[in-house]
C-alpha cells in the first residue's frame, strides 16, 4: 500500500515529516518555556499504542522528530518508541532534549539504537545562568552528562547521534552567548545553534533582545566573529530590522494574516499530541485535530477533505488558521512582532484550545500597553 503523492514524486510513498511527543510531560519549568504559562492535559502513550504507530503510521515517515514539545528521556516508553521507529525502517529520527536524564545508559542506548540526531537544549555558559533560566535543572549534572555521551560516542567509534547545542537568546543569558561557542564546542557539539526567543506570556517580553535591535545585533555581530573561530556550524539569526511592526491586535474574521510560505505543506509535516490527536502543523492546534491515530486509520486522515484542502491551499500561498507562522517564519515575517508571539497571545480562536490545567495568567489577546514606541 501507498500513499499517493499530492504535490512531488509519485513513486516516493515515504515522505512525511512527522513531529511528535510520546508524552506531555517534563521534569523542568525553564523560564521562557509555555509550561511556565499552560499546562498541557497528560497524556503517555501506551505500548500498544506505539504498535499502532509502527504497523500504521511509521511506514510513510520519512523525517521522525520523537519530542518536540516534552521531555522524552524522563518516560519509560521513550526506549520503545525509538525501537519501533527503527523497525518501521524510519530513515531519519531525531530527538530534542534537556539532558537532564542522558545518563550514562542512556547515553549507550542512544548511540546503539543508530538515533539520528540528538539536539539539547542549554541556554547557558554558566551555572548562574543555567540554573535561573532552566529551573530544576543542574548545570554540574547535565555538563557531566554531556560529556559522557561524548566519550561513550567516541569510544563506539559511531558519529551518529549528531548533537547539537541550543541556546535560545534572552537578555538573561546575552552575557553568555559568545562563550557558548567555545563551551559547545569542547562538549563535543558537531552543530551549534542560536534562535530568537517567542513570547509564551506578555510577561516575557522582559526578556526579549528583538525590542532592543542595536544590542541585539551587536551581540549576533559578537557571535558571528566568535564562531569563525571553530571548525563547527553555527547558526545565528539574521540581524534584525531596528523599525518592526507592532501586532496591534487579533485579525479579522475568516481573513488569514498568514500568506506566505508554509513548510507544513511544502515538506509534508504531520503534528501529533501524545493522545494521538494529528493535525496538519503544530502551529494549527486552536483549528482542531484531523482526527485521532488511534482511533481513525492513519490514511483517512491524511486523505480526508481537511488534510488535502489545507496542503492544496497552503501551496497556493494561502494558509488559513495561520496568524503568522512560529515554525517556519518566511524572511519578510521577521521583522513583525507577530512572528514572536505564541498564537495564545494573538487570536481568539486560540482561547478554545483544550490544554488541562491553566496558570493564573492564562493568555490575553489584548496588548497590555497600547502605546509602546517603536524600537
Ligand atoms: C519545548 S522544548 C522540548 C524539548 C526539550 N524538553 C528541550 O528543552 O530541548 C523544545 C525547544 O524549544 C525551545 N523553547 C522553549 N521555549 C521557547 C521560547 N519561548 N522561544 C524559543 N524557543 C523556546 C527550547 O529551548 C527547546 O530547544
Ligand atoms: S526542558 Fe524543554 S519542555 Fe521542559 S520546560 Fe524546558 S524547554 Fe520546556
Amino acid at each position: 500500500m501507498t500513499i499517493p503523492i499530492l504535490n512531488d514524486n509519485p513513486s516516493d510513498s515515504r515522505r512525511i515529516v512527522l513531529l511528535m511527543d510520546l508524552a506531555s510531560t517534563c521534569d523542568l519549568r525553564c523560564i521562557h518555556c509555555y509550561r511556565s504559562v499552560l499546562l498541557q492535559r497528560g497524556a503517555n502513550m501506551t505500548l500498544d499504542q506505539i504498535g499502532v504507530l509502527e504497523r500504521e503510521v511509521f511506514p510513510y515517515i520519512q523525517n521522525l522528530s520523537l519530542s518536540c514539545a516534552g521531555e522524552p528521556l524522563t518516560r519509560s516508553n521513550f526506549r520503545e518508541g525509538l525501537r519501533a521507529a527503527k523497525r518501521a525502517g524510519v530513515p531519519f529520527i531525531r530527538i530534542q532534549t534537556n539532558a537532564t536524564y542522558l545518563k550514562e545508559e542512556m547515553s549507550r542506548f542512544l548511540i546503539e539504537s543508530g538515533l539520528d540526531y540528538m539536539g539539547v537544549s542549554l541556554d547557558a555558559a554558566t551555572k548562574e545562568t543555567y540554573e535561573t533560566i532552566r529551573r530544576g535543572g543542574h548545570w554540574a549534572e547535565v555538563i557531566g552528562n554531556l560529556r559522557t555521551f561524548s566519550r561513550l560516542r567516541r569510544e563506539s567509534g559511531e558519529t551518529k547521534p549528531t548533537v547539537g547545542l541550543n541556546f535560545t537568546l534572552l537578555t538573561l543569558n546575552a552575557s553568555d552567548a559568545r562563550d557558548f561557542i567555545g563551551l559547545a564546542a569542547e562538549l563535543g557539539a558537531d552543530l551549534i545553534g542560536f534562535s530568537h526567543l517567542l513570547l509564551e506570556s506578555w510577561e516575557a517580553k522582559q526578556w526579549s533582545l528583538r525590542y532592543d535591535p542595536n544590542r541585539m545585533n551587536d551581540l549576533l555581530a559578537e557571535l558571528r566573529e566568535e564562531s569563525a573561530k571553530f571548525d563547527i556550524p553555527v547558526h545565528i539569526p539574521e540581524d534584525v530590522s531596528p523599525l518592526t511592526e507592532l501586532f496591534e491586535g487579533p485579525p479579522r474574521e475568516g481573513v488569514p494574516s498568514h500568506s506566505g510560505r508554509c513548510a507544513a505543506a511544502e515538506e509534508d509535516w504531520l503534528f501529533m499530541m501524545p493522545n494521538g490527536d494529528l493535525f496538519p502543523c503544530g502551529n494549527l492546534q486552536d483549528q482542531g485535530p484531523l482526527g485521532n491515530v488511534f482511533e481513525t486509520p492513519f490514511e483517512e486522515l491524511w486523505f480526508g477533505d481537511r488534510n488535502q484542502t489545507f496542503r492544496d491551499e497552503a501551496l497556493n500561498g494561502c494558509v488559513r488558521g495561520c496568524d503568522s507562522c512560529k515554525l517556519f517564519a518566511p524572511t519578510r515575517d521577521l521583522n513583525r512582532e507577530i512572528t514572536y508571539l505564541a498564537k495564545r497571545l494573538t487570536t481568539r480562536s486560540a482561547e478554545a484550545m483544550d490544554f488541562g490545567e491553566v496558570h493564573a495568567k492564562r493568555r490575553v489577546f489584548h496588548r497590555p500597553e497600547r502605546s509602546r514606541t517603536n524600537a
